[in-house]
């Protein structure tokens, strides 16, 4: 609702030039640290988990497993991380994507899902769309069905939707907010 999305937008502070000059950082904490705003969001992607269906709830390290994991929680859904490339015990599988300076590794566990698990990928925000699209070629070599992605901010002008097009394969991007 256009309520739920001012009260979220509200609480994201915009920090200029950080982490570098020229970028505007989407500082999330101020919605994190509000009862109100943070309840209401972990029950919105709640509701996107009921209504795609979904069985499993992967979260993005690190900003997503804050959104994600009680999402989960709140759906009744199993929560699975995604992690940076070291940190999963066991067998993995891993990814390789590119950053603006350099690259980054993802990992899950090769099983984290069954074989009928629908998964949606949380995420706080999709910039270049890079990071999910790297989670979602990891879900989808783990066995499981991607049931869509779902993020809190889309950066629109970075246009990370037509990137991360070809991964969803038809499955819906959920933002709950788009700038
Ligand atoms: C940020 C953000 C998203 C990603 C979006 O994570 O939390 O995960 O970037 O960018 P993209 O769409 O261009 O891939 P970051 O890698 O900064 O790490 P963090 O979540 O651990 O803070
Ligand atoms: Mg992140």
């Amino acid at each position: 609702s256009v309520e739920l999305r001012d009260l979220l937008l509200s609480r994201i502070r915009d920090v200029p030039d950080y982490p570098q000059p020229g970028v505007t950082f989407k500082d999330i904490t101020p919605l994190l640290a509000d009862p109100v705003a943070f309840n209401a969001l972990v029950d919105a992607l709640a509701g996107l988990c009921r209504r795609h269906a979904a069985t499993k709830v992967v979260g993005l390290e690190a900003r997503g497993f804050i959104l994600a994991a009680p999402a989960a929680a709140r759906a009744h859904l199993g929560f699975v991380p995604v992690r940076k490339a070291g940190k999963l015990p066991g067998e993995t599988l891993g990814k390789t994507y590119d950053l603006e300076y350099g690259t980054a590794e993802i990992e899950v566990q090769t099983d984290a899902f069954a074989p009928d698990d629908r998964v949606l990928v949380i995420d706080d925000v999709l910039a270049t769309g890079g990071t999910a699209e790297a989670a979602l070629d990891l879900v989808r070599r783990a066995g499981a069905t991607i049931a869509g992605v779902a993020v809190l901010l889309e950066l629109e002008f970075l246009d990370g939707r037509a990137r991360l097009a070809p991964a969803l394969g038809g499955a819906p991007l959920e933002a709950l907010i788009t700038v």
